[in-house]
């Protein structure tokens, strides 16, 4: 029989806060102890900067920080050269738009994304079609909110060029099938752009087998440092695209009227990058990769499945997923604004999201306001889903005779 992760222990909030139900991991992941004894590390033992300095200490912390690259590559069955360092995946994304989309599209041209995208992988591509004059195209969605094949393949034309679209939605939870829109995409030679975002946290991730032309994701989703993040892109675009920031590191001969910057991935990577938050990340993924993506998803159904089974019981809320796949529940306490509903749920100690999640456009989809989010991920236990579903029935109670 499958049974729980038991591994509350390795996250000092928790400990720390012994009564806390942390709903909210769709908005940032907790940090286990390892990943703060690396970014320690990093401060205490060696902490200089990389790629400048001459000395010893340099040379270490310049090590440990491109073991990351190497490490990430593996994780995502990528080369080397393909990982480019980033500050989250907005960043990754908005490089892509700008840095790649400005250059590659023309007037006329489609982009084709859906509803169901976070802002980062939507508004840096209507700046974009704004400023080409090329057109932003919505994929409908159907009855349940998701992304279909039959839809993706009724809405492109011989106009589109790039497809950005979401892997897993932040809001709904739905995985996209990815995959098999790649392919189509390829069939019609379009480029497809993935923000894998909530993604990352959840399901393994083998760029070679997605066959994706970019992939962009944030390290503190996955129990990584904040301010981090990586794009993957084929080399093949990442040598065209050209970088959206110039100054430091990036440059290979400055003259007075004229440069040259480095290869990818350097060429992306200006300034002082977050060096401490890097070097963790490898932490952040050798902690995953420890307990292995087949145990968390095991761990986060069974939860999900206890979680839907509660909710369906109680009358006077409204689920707008119940057919989610990942541990995300968008739902809404009947009568109630989602931030007075989340007062609630704050006095028991449930941290969860309410309101639009960075994501108005499914809201809109959805017709409400906003929604209460809560998010299942290994520290969460049955008791946790206990407390979670009293605060739901009181909320409920409370709003009923409001
Ligand atoms: N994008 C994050 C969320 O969905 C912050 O909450």
């Amino acid at each position: 029989m499958s049974t729980l992760l038991n591994v509350k222990k390795d996250f000092p909030v928790l400990m720390n806060n012994k009564d806390l139900v942390y709903l909210d991991t769709a908005a940032t992941a907790l940090k286990p102890q390892c990943v703060i004894d690396k970014l320690d590390e990093y401060y205490t033992l060696y902490g200089v900067n990389v790629n400048r300095g001459v000395y010893t200490l340099s040379y270490q912390a310049t090590l440990e920080y491109e073991e990351t690259r190497t490490l990430t590559a593996k994780f995502l069955n990528a080369k080397e050269k393909e990982i480019v360092f980033t500050k989250g995946a907005s960043n990754g994304l908005n490089m892509v738009a700008f840095g790649f989309g400005m250059n590659y599209l023309e007037e006329g041209d489609e982009v084709i994304t859906s509803e169901l995208e976070h802002h980062s992988n939507v508004l840096p591509w209507m700046e974009v079609c704004k400023h080409k004059k090329a057109i932003l195209k919505y994929i409908p969605l159907d009855s349940t909110g998701r992304i279909t094949i039959e839809a993706f393949k009724k809405t492109i034309s011989p106009k589109t060029k790039v497809v950005a679209l979401t892997y897993v939605s932040n809001v709904m939870g739905y995985i996209t099938p990815i995959k098999e829109i790649i392919k189509i995409a390829h069939e019609h030679g379009i480029v497809v752009v993935v923000d894998a975002a909530q993604a990352v946290a959840h399901m393994k991730i083998d760029v070679v087998d997605l066959d994706c032309d970019f992939l962009a994701f944030s390290s503190h989703k996955m129990m990584g440092p904040t301010g981090f993040g990586i794009l993957y892109g084929k080399y093949k675009y990442l040598k065209v695209m050209k970088p959206v920031e110039y100054g430091g590191d990036m440059i290979d001969v400055v003259e007075k009227y004229s440069n040259t910057t480095k290869d990818a991935p350097f060429k992306f990577e200006t300034g002082t990058p977050p060096v401490a938050e890097a070097i963790a990340f490898k932490e952040a993924i050798q902690y995953i990769e420890k307990i292995g993506y087949n145990q968390i998803q095991t761990h986060e159904q069974l939860l999900l499945n206890y979680m839907k089974e509660q909710l369906a019981k109680i009358k006077g809320i409204t689920v707008y997923n119940m057919s989610t796949e990942t541990g995300i529940i968008a739902f809404n306490i009947n009568h109630a604004h989602p931030h007075d509903a989340a007062t609630i749920f704050d006095e028991h100690q449930v941290a969860l999201r309410a309101g639009h999640h960075c994501a108005q456009l499914i809201i809109k989809w959805l017709e409400c306001v906003g929604t209460l989010r809560a998010c299942i991920y290994i520290y969460n236990d049955y008791h946790d889903i206990d407390k979670f579903v009293e605060a739901v029935k009181e909320a409920a109670k409370y709003f009923e005779e409001w």
